[in-house]
């Protein structure tokens, strides 16, 4: 399924931005697209007329863009597939077969677009052979869930606006946390849930759900997981804002900045119905209602390339010579490979993003934290604590992290020329 699951989600994709707006977590119940494969197969139909690849018999489905047509096709009797035809009926040559849904696995009679949002392909049975709940993207919608075992496991950002491609962040879920990430192995967060400290406990699943709470009579959006040998009542969530509507309309984002977001669409007073910020982790808020907030300067790239950041601003560009004023143009020199080449300058009372949710390496003396850098020329830079004696090697410097604790200690490297 994973090998065709991208391209399932890409067509899609295609089609539903002619039919409604995609910002909607939940389509409209009459703008929604349901197909049922069933029915006298020759009215409407030009199987019988026009030849196709395989000679299979069809049923068009709306979804069309010259020259390709989503159909369901069978080339054995009520094994259906959804599959994507390219070619035009006037041509005499024979259209082809480009695309399957379901390869393999046939039997599929239905195509729908569930008030949820969930885009399903049905059996006979009504069973889900394919679901796009299964394969997202950078968000997750009302009831649909990350899972530990045949995942989805994460949510990816998106590059940028206009770049719909894998951005640097992920959103991970993993046995004993979610965790966020950039670039797949520096984590910037992690969270922290006690029902977990047991051995023997893990997450199952992580699914988006309107919960009420146990002290507010509103409706409250969490992202709760399911746990493995926890105890019945024990569901830790991450509480992602409370609203007093019914906020079914909910999705939670992992955003291009590597934030992550709820948003909820209410009707306003005109009667118009409007996407509003519930909640986003890493805010400048104080912590508020049992909610996790984290500084913006958690956020890897908050001041760019390297910066310094305090309270979620940008205070500062480090250099040899002492902190200027911060530019989003503050960077380092590439310092190299040749381990003569190069040198160290101090920061005292800062550390990296990866610094509060990674353990890093230690006891160790600061010459071995500062030799492991210098043998390994793709090292930028180190972070070593000194009441504690723990090290961190850093590939990439990005926001540095101003804690005004002088056991906290960075060492930048930079070109002696
Ligand atoms: C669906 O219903 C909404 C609200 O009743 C209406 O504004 C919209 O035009 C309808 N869409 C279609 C495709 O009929
Ligand atoms: C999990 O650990 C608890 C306490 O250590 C134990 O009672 C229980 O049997 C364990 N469960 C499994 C499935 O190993
Ligand atoms: C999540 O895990 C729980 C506990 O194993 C299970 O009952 C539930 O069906 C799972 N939900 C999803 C959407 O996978
Ligand atoms: C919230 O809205 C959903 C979808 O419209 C509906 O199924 C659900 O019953 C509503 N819940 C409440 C408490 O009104
Ligand atoms: C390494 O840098 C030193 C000092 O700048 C220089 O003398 C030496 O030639 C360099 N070695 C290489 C292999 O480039
Ligand atoms: C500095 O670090 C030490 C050891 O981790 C800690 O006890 C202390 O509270 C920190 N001071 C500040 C100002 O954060």
């Amino acid at each position: 399924m994973a090998a065709y699951s991208y391209s399932l989600t890409l067509i899609f994709f295609c089609f539903l931005f002619r039919l409604f707006l995609i910002s909607n977590a939940v389509v409209p119940a009459n703008e929604t697209f349901r197909y049922v494969n069933q029915g006298d197969l020759s009215f409407g139909n030009d199987y019988l007329t026009f030849v196709s690849e395989y000679a299979p018999t069809y049923r068009p489905l709306p979804p069309f863009t010259f020259p390709f047509q989503l159909c369901f096709y069978n080339t054995t009797p009520n094994a259906y597939t959804l599959g994507l035809r390219m070619g035009t009926l006037r041509s005499q040559s024979v259209m082809r077969w480009v695309w399957d849904a379901n390869r393999g696995k046939p039997g599929v009679v239905g195509f729908a677009i569930l008030s949820d949002g969930n885009i399903v392909l049905r059996d006979s049975n009504g069973n889900f052979v394919w679901q796009s709940f299964d394969y997202p993207t950078d968000t997750l919608l009302i009831g649909q869930s990350l899972r530990v075992r045949g995942g989805p496991y994460k949510l990816v950002s998106r590059e940028s606006a206009t770049n719909n491609v894998d951005g640097v962040y992920s959103f991970v879920i993993e046995p004993k946390r979610l965790a966020l990430y950039y670039k797949n192995n520096m984590r910037y967060w992690s969270s922290t849930f006690p029902e977990l400290n047991r051995d023997n406990v893990t997450i199952v699943n992580a699914t988006l759900v309107v919960q009420e709470t146990e002290y507010e009579e509103n409706n409250f959006n969490a992202l709760r997981c399911n746990l493995q040998n926890g105890q019945s009542f024990e569901f830790p969530t991450l509480d992602l804002g409370q609203v007093q509507y019914n906020s079914s309309l909910s999705y939670l984002r992992l955003g291009i900045d590597g934030n992550l977001r709820l948003y909820t669409y209410r009707a306003n007073v005109r009667g118009n119905a409007v996407w509003t910020l519930l909640y986003t982790l890493f805010d400048k808020r104080e912590d508020e209602g049992g909610m996790i907030f984290e500084d913006e300067c958690q956020l890897p790239n908050r001041c760019g390339n390297f910066g310094l950041c305090e309270d979620s601003q940008c205070v500062g560009c480090p250099t040899p010579n002492g902190v200027f004023a911060w530019s989003k143009d503050c960077n380092t020199k590439s310092p190299g490979c040749n381990a003569t080449g190069f040198k160290y300058y101090q920061l005292k009372g800062v550390d990296h993003f990866t610094v509060k949710y990674t353990a890093g390496t230690g006891p160790v003396k600061q010459s071995e934290c500062e030799s492991k850098c210098t043998k390994d020329c793709k090292c930028m830079g180190y972070f070593y604590h000194t009441d504690n004696s723990r090290c961190w090697i850093a590939y990439e410097l990005k926001t540095l992290t101003r804690v005004g604790n002088s056991t906290s200690l960075a060492y930048i490297k930079i070109p002696v020329t």
